[in-house]
């Protein structure tokens, strides 16, 4: 019996312990599989070392690397001996299931980082340097005795720049790619080319760095207002930019020495309005400035792009390369004698088909130098090409329909991986294209839909951020919109869902600033946060929740708030009109009938609307408001003028309501359509 309760003792004892050193916080972002506290501490000292059974060019870039790290350590070392820091490649088995994963144990007397493969030590070595830099307080660097064993999530975590709003120097984007390694992303998808601007040097092709790369504003906001015209490089007023291929090959080579993959995009066939500009005989209308879109009919279309491909994969050894495919209006093509003719003599059916004509052509070129297709989810229509990978950016629909045709998916749906969106009240805030994206968003997502079978998930590779650049004119705003939201990112990308807190997290983001701030970025200042619009976050209780709505006009189908209740669902909208809180109109008025069930006494009739000029949402021109008490004789009771400027860049909110008496079993609330057309949102009607 003593036996048995001394056994029981120890075991509950080792449980303790266990889970006291199993809860134990590294204080890693993102947060690693397993960590666990131990007794002691390691001290970086001057005759600290470093061994490593890395061969080649892995092994100097990781010598070179630790070298120049905050951790400065250059003297080599032998392993297994004190005060070494050993990264060791071991054999492949079930501790070490992705090549990325590693393990990392720190001693008081010696560090050992191991994994299978060059990127898991690099991984190791970014977990250490964490750990070294939450001690950078004191002159000696300190580590607390632990080990880590960790795994990422996806293979793929990415981070997409927009370099054609606004180019960015290659200085800027090596920095970025230092903190993509630093919180473990991988790929960088560089968004080189874009109806804005032309930005990567291609030896056959000078016009489009010579002129497609230059415009004579200083934002991209400007240019767009004043015509959207190109200038040469020696125009006075030239402002812009471009890689020289000796540039990219630079970044290219600085990002492999940090195990980040760079996925060059080339547009095609919208959004290249730049390339039609200076090679205008590649459009349907042969003339620059009238197509977005390259002619699909016309031969040397393909001739120009399988050039410029071979000389983007000469530069990027990337496995995938990104062909844009997104937003193409298919105009010129309904009325283009050569795109005519190739439907006809392809039997395609209409102009989707025609472009996914031109997809599957450009995949095969790809597939012939041994690269594979990646595109944005429009390449769905028409018919996917055969081993095309699609990333998902119009919510999660296309990664899910890829999955289900058995393709690869890359999620990064606006609502949660748009950077460009406000990260908190916008009125505080840089102007943004709009949308409202805050750090916890980010972090809430769940990139794998839950409606995939098994096998299906498997083929959701990962998730990327993506910073689209209209409103971001300077690297300093590009850095304010990156910081701190890569972080969650980078979360959501690597570290097990069971393993994720928000509340945790925080706590590590705020430390976060503070870091990327002493780094010499330029971050969102998370404790200073506002969050979510005040009124959204209470339910607001009045006389029409739950009551019956009746509408003249159907809403929008992409923004229904929830169907025929949500006007009276006592739920306000956010800061963004796609938050599903806001009900959208569409080229008409927003005209409803409420039937409150009974007659009563009425005080005020309440509606916000918002307006932001960027995606086209407009305060309506002017709002009617009637009673009745038997549904047939309206009363009007207050007629609102709109006074908010058409002009106004800011998103601004407006209450168009009416105060007073009356007796009412009926609503009547019509809201008129700007005559600018867009759309028109509101969130409630609030009755009280
Ligand atoms: C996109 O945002 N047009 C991919």
């Amino acid at each position: 019996m003593k036996q048995h309760l001394t056994i029981t003792f120890i075991f509950i004892i080792a449980l303790l312990c266990n889970s006291v050193n199993v809860n134990a916080q590294s204080g890693i972002t993102p947060k690693p599989l397993y960590e666990e506290l131990q007794k002691g501490i390691f001290t970086i000292k001057k005759k600290t070392a470093v061994y490593t059974n890395l061969e080649g060019e892995e092994r100097t870039n990781m010598l070179s690397f630790l070298k120049e790290s905050s951790l400065k350590i250059s003297k080599k070392g032998k392993l297994g001996k004190k005060n070494t820091i050993s990264l060791l490649l071991v054999e492949k088995s079930e501790e070490f299931p992705s090549p990325e994963s590693y393990q990392l144990s720190i001693t008081p007397a010696k560090i050992t980082i191991s994994a299978t493969n060059g990127a898991g030590l690099f991984y190791g070595v970014q977990s250490l340097l964490q750990l070294a830099n939450q001690n950078e307080d004191s002159r000696i660097i300190k580590l607390p005795a632990s080990l880590i064993k960790d795994t990422p999530r996806f293979g793929y975590r990415g981070l997409h720049l927009d370099v054609s709003r606004h180019f960015l120097s290659k200085e800027f984007i090596k920095k970025q790619i230092d903190m993509m390694a630093y919180y473990k992303l991988n790929r960088f998808h560089w968004h080189l080319v874009d109806g804005a601007g032309w930005r990567i040097e291609i030896k056959k092709y000078p016009l489009l760095t010579d002129s497609a790369a230059w415009r004579p504003y200083n934002t991209w906001k400007e240019w767009n207002k004043n015509g959207k015209l190109y200038c040469t490089k020696e125009n006075p007023k030239a402002k812009g930019g471009y890689y020289t291929q000796e540039d990219i090959k630079e970044v290219v080579a600085y990002a492999q020495s940090r195990f980040i993959t760079v996925i060059p995009e080339i547009e095609m066939p919208g959004h290249s309005e730049e390339v039609l500009a200076v090679y205008p005989e590649l459009s349907c209308s042969g003339k620059p400035y009238v197509d977005s879109d390259f002619c699909i009919g016309n031969d040397s279309t393909f001739t120009f792009l399988e050039n410029v491909l071979t000389e983007v994969m000469e530069l990027f050894p990337s496995k995938y390369i990104h062909i844009g495919g997104d937003e193409a209006t298919k105009k010129g093509w309904k009325n283009c004698p050569k795109c005519q003719a190739r439907m006809s003599s392809e039997n395609l059916k209409n102009v989707d088909e025609l472009q996914s004509y031109m997809i599957h052509r450009i995949e095969r070129f790809l597939n012939d130098h041994g690269r594979k297709l990646l595109g944005w989810d429009e390449i769905l229509q028409g018919g996917l090409a055969p081993d095309a990978t699609v990333m998902s950016w119009r919510g999660e629909q296309g990664g899910i329909a890829a999955a289900k045709a058995s393709h690869q998916a890359i999620m990064t749906p606006g609502e949660f991986c748009y950077f460009d969106a406000y990260q908190d009240d916008p009125s505080s805030e840089p102007k943004a294209i709009g949308g409202f994206l805050p750090l916890k968003k980010v972090y809430s997502y769940n990139p794998v839909p839950d409606s995939l079978s098994s096998e299906e998930k498997k083929l959701i590779l990962g998730v990327q951020a993506n910073v689209w650049a209209e409103y971001i004119p300077t690297p300093e705003h590009m850095e304010y919109m990156i910081y701190p939201r890569l972080l969650a990112l980078s979360e959501v990308a690597w570290t097990a869902p069971e393993r994720k807190s928000y509340t945790d997290f925080y706590e590590r983001a705020l430390k976060a600033v503070t870091f990327l701030e002493s780094r010499g970025y330029n971050t969102f200042h998370l404790k200073d946060e506002v969050g979510e619009r005040p009124v959204s976050l209470v339910r607001e209780n009045h006389l029409a929740v739950g009551k019956k709505v009746i509408y003249a006009n159907k809403y929008y189908h992409n923004y229904t708030a929830g169907g025929d209740s949500a006007l009276v669902d006592g739920y306000r909208g956010g800061w963004a009109y796609a938050d599903h809180r806001w009900q959208g109109f569409i080229g008409k008025d927003l005209d409803v009938t409420i039937d409150l069930g009974s007659s009563m006494t009425v005080h005020s009739i309440n509606a916000d609307f918002m307006q932001i000029i960027g995606p086209g949402v407009w305060m309506p021109r002017n709002v009617e408001i009637f009673v009745s008490e038997d549904g047939i004789t309206f009363t009007p009771i207050k007629q609102i003028d709109n006074d908010v400027p058409e002009n106004k860049e800011e998103l601004v909110f407006r209450d168009f309501g009416w105060e007073g008496n009356a007796v009412a079993r009926y609503i009547h609330y019509v809201a008129h359509l700007n005559n600018k057309g867009g759309f028109i949102f509101t969130d409630e009607i609030i009755v009280k």
